[in-house]
């Protein structure tokens, strides 16, 4: 399906050849590991859809209620006319942001950017719908490399929700936030949902829940090297972890082989083993403190003017100001 209001900047051939050099680099590397976009594919932005529902990962829950408690003053500081909502997905928290730009005068441009095409396919067509007289253009875009999708004009604010600043390597992160704050003018915004440090307990059973949805999720990474790449990856001969690394400060999500296996990867001329027991890892999740992100922000060129919490103190938003 096509729409009018969505711009493709990365097409499914460009997704097909990045995947093509992250597998290349990630399968042949030790320990083997992937970059956690390749996770989004229909099936998996469906899958994460159901994550969010589950009653043990409660970042979505609470960066909600921080949301909803604080969107008032997050859009009377960012006073912004055009939202920019990077990894968007099915924008289910962005109601709330949208509602309180309204209120507050100044709204007129929402673009939501993922690289997921499916996923914006579903969203934008209901926001479309549900706010008439808001200009909404999709953007399917990778943010790590490309921010052409952040318009020049207007007065931004620029938003990263769901924790997804978490799936970034440190370094990664640095870049990106210094892109970012690049592509801002002084003055303008940046909302950034993080969640923090906590118990390992809790913070493993977000990551591997009973129901087995996020091994779902994680596994359906195979599928996706399966089906692009020709690979002969055997799902069943895989296992989900999710593990605390507490000097990292990161949940990682891991696949471990359950026996020692061969897998050809056609489309890249390779052919790889893993020996049983063996972990590849497919995401980080960072948690970070309110001093680290703090810093962070800082050393990219942003002031730190909003630390919003949920009432439990689980997940926050940084509203950041291009100095
Ligand atoms: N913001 C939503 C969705 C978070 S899931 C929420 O808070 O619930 C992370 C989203 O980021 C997914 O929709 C995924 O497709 C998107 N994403 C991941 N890596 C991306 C990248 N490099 N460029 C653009 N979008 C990305
Ligand atoms: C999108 N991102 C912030 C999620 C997270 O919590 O790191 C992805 C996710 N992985 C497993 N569950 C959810």
């Amino acid at each position: 399906m096509s729409l009018p209001a969505l711009d493709i900047h990365l097409t499914a051939d460009d997704a097909d050849a990045a995947l093509r050099e992250d597998a290349r680099r990630g399968l042949t590397s030790t320990p083997k590991v992937l970059t956690p976009q390749w996770l989004y594919d229909a099936r998996g932005s469906e899958l994460f859809e159901q994550i969010t529902a589950l009653p043990e990962y409660y970042p979505f829950t609470a960066e909600r209620e921080a949301l909803t408690e604080n969107a008032d003053a997050i859009a009377r500081t960012a006073d912004a006319d055009t939202l920019v909502e990077l990894g968007s997905g099915s924008s289910s928290k962005t109601p709330v942001l949208l509602d309180a730009l309204h209120r507050a005068g100044t709204l007129r441009r929402y673009i939501p950017v993922d690289v997921s095409p499916s996923a914006l396919e579903e969203a934008v067509p209901g926001l479309i719908a549900a706010y008439p007289g808001l200009d909404v253009h999709g953007v399917v875009a990778d943010f790590t490399s490309d921010l052409r999708s952040v318009p020049r004009d207007g007065r931004r604010l620029v938003a990263l929700l769901g924790g997804t600043l978490g799936n970034f390597e440190p370094d990664g992160r640095k870049a990106f936030l210094a892109a970012l704050a690049d592509a801002l003018d002084p003055g303008e915004a940046f909302l950034v949902g993080t969640d923090l440090v906590k118990d390992e307990a809790t913070l493993v059973a977000a990551y591997d829940d009973p129901a087995g949805v996020t091994a779902a999720f994680d596994l359906n990474v195979l599928g996706v090297l399966n089906r692009v790449l020709g690979a002969d990856f055997d799902p069943d001969g895989f296992e989900h972890l999710a593990v605390w690394v507490p000097q990292a400060s990161r949940i990682e999500m891991r696949l471990r082989a359950r026996r020692a296996m061969h897998v050809r990867v056609p489309e890249l001329d390779l052919e790889i083993d893993f020996a049983e027991g063996e972990e590849m890892r497919t995401e980080i999740s960072t948690k970070f403190t309110r001093e680290r992100i703090r810093d962070e922000l800082a050393a990219a060129g942003f002031s730190h003017d909003g630390w919003f919490t949920d009432p439990q103190g689980r997940f926050a938003l940084s509203l950041a100001v291009r100095r």
